[in-house]
């Protein structure tokens, strides 16, 4: 059971009942719980020194402060709608009640956990959510932190292990996230190498092997679980046979897909058997069942884990990596008998209020099955539903299958480039492009070789990529009412395509 978890939730409508809703179905409760918040925070600044005197008066109005926030509830006006199931374009969550208020409530008195002196309570709740992260991995003896996000996690990563094991090669697949290659540069990463993927936007593990042997020092891979364009997730059986063997770090980019492991955990965080009629497949249950072989990990509460833009988090297994970022200030970390975060962080100040948006969230929807585990699992239905509808639409193809929630499809044509030219069309009316768009989907670019692979004989004019579409179904609300919002936006799709 979660150690701080007061109950598990009991259904499904119970854990609908932790979210706004796209049409603020609960503004109501919302509501109240934000007013509470702000009237506790209130009561608590008027009864602190009782003694002391007021500064100044209040004011009562600000005519200038009013009309400003005017001008920002305009502009609220004009911002996408990225919680709703009609947006499927990048990875935008619609956050959970509990992360709004945890955040909100620890804003108003703005903790840094840099160190404990910084935010004594948001640092213990830090502390109990890196535990639950860590359980939700498959590794509770290891160790980590919160993050501005999975780039600044990754760097830390490579930072760490540059440090540890000697400057050496790092292998990443050519689908990893841009991430990747910026900080090799900036860590001055003695080299790195993009290993090809196959038709099903996995690493090639002889491709690997292949590189490893050219390797004067292989350091570290990077495997995906959940790769930023497909969500594709890399075998990583052969991986770690080939870790036996050339004895490297491997650390798993599952910034984005690491939260699926609550899929499979039952209470107490065990494997749940894998379920063939389920809506995760054979591939990705064993991917998720080898998470915790990883030597390091990215998972980020900002994208399956339905917080607020801002939580990434890193998690290690071994703590001797934790030397290498290790660091003391003049002025700071003194108070050595209680937990200082920063000392084995490579950033900086980390709001306090953070780790109390994904304490809230994770205390009332822990991430296993019966919490977190069944939100996901209605976005990997609602993805595999979309991808059966393309499958049989007589307009779009599939390009991949998903290994777990975001489809990559095409429109149909005689050839590449009218593939491409049809695709476009559907993107300039669903997307950005258009203002008055009903959904809103991205576009999916990749080289002519990758969409050679998985469209054999495919033929691209010279020196032009394949431009495909791209929907991410990270949004539980599409699963609801027989997938409405997936049955809508298919039908949107191939209308799209009859206009002139
Ligand atoms: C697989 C993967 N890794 C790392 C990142 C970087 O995370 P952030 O944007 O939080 O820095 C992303 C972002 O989309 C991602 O998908």
């Amino acid at each position: 059971m979660n150690s701080y978890t007061d109950s598990q939730p009991e259904s499904l409508d119970e854990l609908l009942s932790y979210f706004h809703g796209p049409k603020g179905e609960n503004s109501e409760l919302f509501r109240k719980m934000l007013l509470k918040i702000f009237d506790r925070h209130a009561q608590q600044r008027a009864s602190l020194f009782p003694d002391d005197e007021p500064l100044f008066s209040p004011n009562g109005e600000n005519k200038n402060l009013e009309r400003a926030v005017e001008t920002l509830l305009d502009k609220m006006e004009g911002n996408l709608p990225f919680f709703h199931p009609r947006y499927s374009a990048q990875m935008g969550k619609d956050p959970t009640i509990p992360s709004i208020l945890g955040y909100l409530a620890f804003a108003f008195a703005n903790p840094n956990n840099h160190a404990w002196e910084g935010g004594p309570v948001t640092t213990q709740m830090e502390m109990e959510v890196v535990e639950t992260l860590l359980k939700m991995w498959g590794v509770p003896g290891g160790w980590g932190h919160l993050s501005s996000g999975g780039s600044l996690a990754n760097m830390e990563t490579l930072w760490a292990v540059r440090d540890h094991y000697g400057n050496g090669t790092v292998f990443f697949s050519e689908v990893s996230h841009y991430s990747w290659k910026r900080i090799s540069k900036i860590l001055l990463i003695d080299s790195f190498a993009e290993i090809p993927v196959e038709g099903n936007f996995r690493m090639n593990p002889n491709a690997l092997e292949e590189a490893l042997k050219k390797a004067k020092k292989p350091m570290m891979v990077v495997a995906n679980f959940g790769s930023t364009g497909t969500g594709g997730a890399d075998d990583l059986a052969p991986i770690l046979e080939l870790k036996k063997k050339y004895n490297f770090h491997l650390h798993i980019d599952a910034a984005y897909g690491g939260f699926f492991r609550s899929v499979l955990l039952d209470d107490d965080y065990q494997l749940i058997p894998h379920d063939p009629t389920g809506e995760v497949s054979l591939h990705s249950y064993q991917q998720l069942q080898l998470l915790p072989e990883a030597d390091s990990i990215t998972i980020d509460p900002h994208k399956q884990g339905f917080i607020q833009y801002g939580a990434g988090a890193v998690l290690y297994k071994d703590e001797a990596l934790r030397a290498p970022l290790s660091n003391t200030a003049p002025y700071t970390y003194h108070k050595t008998d209680k937990p200082n975060i920063g000392m084995f962080a490579l950033e900086g100040s980390r709001p306090g209020a953070m780790a109390a948006a994904c304490w809230l969230t994770y205390r009332t929807i822990p991430p296993v099955y019966s919490g977190l585990g069944k939100l996901l699992r209605l976005s990997l239905a609602a993805a595999n539903k979309f991808w059966e509808l393309i499958e049989e639409s007589s307009a779009f193809d599939n390009f991949n299958k998903p290994d777990i929630d975001i489809v990559t499809f095409y429109a149909k044509g005689k050839n590449g480039e009218e593939m491409v030219k049809n695709s476009m069309k559907v993107y300039q009316q669903l997307s950005v492009e258009n203002p008055e768009a009903e959904f809103i989907i991205s576009k999916f670019v990749v080289s002519p070789e990758i969409a050679g692979r998985v469209i054999p004989g495919l033929k691209l004019p010279p020196g032009e990529n394949f431009s495909a579409l791209r929907s991410v179904f990270m949004k539980h609300w599409n699963a609801l009412d027989d997938f409405r919002y997936v049955r809508l936006l298919v039908n949107t799709l191939e209308e799209s395509l009859k206009l002139q």
